[in-house]
């Protein structure tokens, strides 16, 4: 499964890619505005220290718009993959734009139906929000299952993206449903390398370790 770092802090990004944890980047105009950056800008660094996929988002409602809008993002570097809103003018441009051979991420996305339409307009990748189907009580991992199904049935070769992932048991239950990749904060990325049994067991070697009081270096 791919790791994709959801935000547009370089810094945070570095950090991870530094590990070899960063299969590509998301970005959305909320996390543009968190960063304080120039999108363009920013989005251009962000190209230049990952390798992988580079989502940026769009901000027109017209189709005709968007697509401009998406060819202009598209230029910023080869890596860029140009993120549209799961509207019927985002679907005209997603097929407009992966036809002329462009990655298309289709965003907000919360039904199997809306994953269907988005594989047919050609989408690189789907990106359903799991955290904010929970938070109106409907189980957002049902939808990565539903359409990972459906996408099976019929070989469609759309990535699932699963997206507003929250905690640490989202990238689990994404990766046993067999979720493409993940798009999760650094904090969550970060926070799946931790576990209490590790830090009591380090700590416990800790002691006895200074109790023999030896040295390896
Ligand atoms: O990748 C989409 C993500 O940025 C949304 O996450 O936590 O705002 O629902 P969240």
């Amino acid at each position: 499964m791919k790791f994709f770092v959801d935000t547009a802090d370089i810094d945070a990004i570095a950090e991870l890619n530094d590990l070899g944890m960063v299969d590509g980047v998301t970005t959305n105009p909320s996390l543009i505005l968190k960063s304080g950056r120039d999108i363009l800008e920013v989005t251009k660094e962000i190209c230049a220290l990952v390798s992988g996929p580079v989502s940026a988002e769009v901000v027109a409602l017209k189709a005709e718009d968007m697509i401009a809008e998406g060819r202009k993002l598209a230029e910023i570097a080869p890596n860029i993959t140009v993120k549209v809103p799961l509207t019927w003018d985002g679907l005209k441009t997603c097929k407009v734009l992966s036809g002329e051979g462009k990655m298309v991420n289709v965003t907000l996305c919360f039904s199997a139906n809306q994953a269907l339409l988005a594989a047919k307009a050609g989408a690189t990748f789907i990106s359903p929000f799991v955290g904010r189907l929970d938070d109106i009580n409907i189980d957002g991992m049902d939808l990565i299952a539903d359409i990972r199904e459906i996408y099976d049935n019929f070989d469609f070769q759309t990535e699932i993206l699963a997206a507003s992932i929250r905690t640490v048991n989202h990238v689990t239950e994404a990766a046993k449903i067999g979720a493409d990749v993940i798009t999760a904060p650094p904090a969550v990325i970060k926070a799946l390398a931790t576990h209490p049994l590790t830090d009591k067991g380090l700590e416990t070697f800790m002691a006895d370790w200074a109790k023999t009081g030896q040295k390896i270096l």
